[in-house]
């Protein structure tokens, strides 16, 4: 799961306000699945606002190349065709290296009756077990086995089923969403995930000919079709990416606007914004983020869609670092996502993790022995230092611990950041901060 490192660095002079225009790029969240579902047909398919430069993209195309299909990268265009599948086996190091493969299983089995996925492993993040996902397919009338490397899914055709999930996975939603669509029959998702992405997933198969309704309690309900057709489509712009990026402006005591970043996606984020004390303005084409006056703490608690996203919540770690108390974050959705807090100590951050609940109701993680609460007191002077990336949204965290640092910082391990950022050092670049890629 972890990407091969290597020595890949940034070195950051901190101290500069962040000042500016950026443009944030397509969703990877979307755009991965996107890919996998165009699979569905022998059609062609067309994405704008593709993020072709994301190493979580890329490693998406060589997968399908491998299988078959034949793709063309322009400049944020990609064309897929997969006319025919020549076999419906995923090279383990590629699907190894990336938790798209195993949403494959859905278009392998409806178009050879059967497809051997790498079984994923778990990530710094977490176990990321995929048990909702087998369980869903099993529903399906899949044939679920196991060799040593591999999840062997085998069908002769689906069967609509009611299927509720235990937990809103995002990837359960969308493997069981990619794998219904030519089930026989009504599929019901229960306690779905209604992420963003999952609807521009949705949005891209209606547009391909399938029957999807969303209902208000979480459910998501598939009648299965006989045939899909090829279509184009925009992927939506990346609200993770949008709100890295005004964690960034913020903490530096920036002012910057971001292009494409959209409100609907980001309500909770804004709100919270707006409560530790920092404005944001939405304008034509995207939304301002800026300092307006000292920051204040706030005890969050992350959560599926829409509460307050994980992804969000290392950048907004950062950023309470800034604010003039303690600040509470309860991590309800990953049970190790803060591996990256003992890196930030030595930059002078002021973080201790907890193992019980804090600042909210017990979450699945109450009994366990997992660090997932962080009281962080602030306001720290961040001093620069040399740190090492555990995984991409940490990573962008200690760039911007970098930028708001005394000094200068040297931050290893840009692969990590290069999963899901395009042109990181340049967007900072641009933005008026000293960081530099050095190979
Ligand atoms: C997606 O991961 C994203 N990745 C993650 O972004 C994001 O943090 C996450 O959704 C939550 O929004 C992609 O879209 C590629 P989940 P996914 O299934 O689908 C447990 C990033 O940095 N679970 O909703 O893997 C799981 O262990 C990444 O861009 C099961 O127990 O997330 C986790 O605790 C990181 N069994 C929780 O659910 C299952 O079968 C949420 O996982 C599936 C999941």
């Amino acid at each position: 799961m972890e990407p091969t490192a290597n020595n890949t660095k940034f070195i950051i002079n901190g101290g500069n306000p962040l000042r500016g225009v950026i443009k944030v790029a397509g969703a990877k969240n979307s755009a991965t699945k996107l890919i996998v579902a165009s699979l569905l047909t022998k059609d062609k398919c067309i994405f704008h606002n593709s993020p072709n430069k994301i190493k979580d993209l890329q490693v998406t195309t060589q997968i399908c190349s491998l299988l078959g299909s034949k793709i063309k990268i322009g400049n944020g265009t990609l064309e897929i065709q997969t006319k025919e599948i020549s076999n419906g086996i995923i090279d383990q190091e590629l699907g190894n290296s990336t938790r798209i493969a195993i949403l494959l299983a859905g278009p392998l089995v409806h178009r050879l009756g059967k497809a051997e996925i790498p079984i994923p492993g778990g990530c710094r993040i977490g176990s990321r077990p995929v048990n909702l996902h087998i369980e869903g397919l099993k529903k399906l009338g899949c044939n679920v086995s196991m060799n040593d490397t591999h999840y062997v899914f085998e069908a002769d055709g689906l069967k609509g089923a009611d299927i509720k999930l235990d937990f809103p996975s995002v990837g359960a939603t969308e493997n069981i969403l990619i794998a219904s669509i030519f089930a026989k029959g009504r599929t019901i998702i229960s306690n779905a995930a209604v992420e963003p992405e999952i609807i521009d997933l949705i949005k891209f198969l209606q547009k391909m000919g399938a029957i999807i309704e969303i209902s208000t309690d979480r459910k998501i309900i598939i009648e299965g079709v006989k045939k899909l057709y090829g279509a184009t489509h925009r992927v939506i712009p990346d609200r993770n990416e949008a709100a890295s990026f005004a964690c960034a402006a913020i903490a530096s005591k920036g002012d910057i606007i971001i292009e494409d970043a959209v409100q609907d996606d980001l309500i909770t984020f804004l709100n919270t914004i707006r409560r530790v004390g920092a404005e944001y303005q939405v304008v034509e084409n995207g939304i301002r983020f800026y300092y307006k006056c000292k920051l204040k703490p706030i005890a969050i608690e992350t959560n599926v869609h829409p509460g307050f996203m994980t992804d969000w919540q290392q950048p907004f770690a950062i950023l309470m670092t800034q604010a003039n108390g303690i600040s509470i974050i309860h991590e309800t959705v990953y049970e190790k996502r803060f591996g990256y807090v003992e890196e930030l100590k030595k930059m002078g951050a002021e973080i201790e993790l907890y193992n019980n609940c804090l600042g909210g109701l017990p979450c699945r993680f109450a009994s366990s022995q997992y660090y997932h609460s962080a009281v962080i007191k602030g306001p720290s002077k961040l001093k620069g230092a040399e740190i090492n990336i555990p995984d991409l949204r940490a990573g962008f965290s200690y760039l911007i611990a970098g930028i708001i640092a005394e000094g200068e910082s040297v931050i290893n391990g840009a692969v990590y950041i290069d999963r899901g950022y395009e042109d990181i050092d340049i967007k900072f670049r641009n933005l008026g901060a000293d960081i530099r890629r050095i190979h």
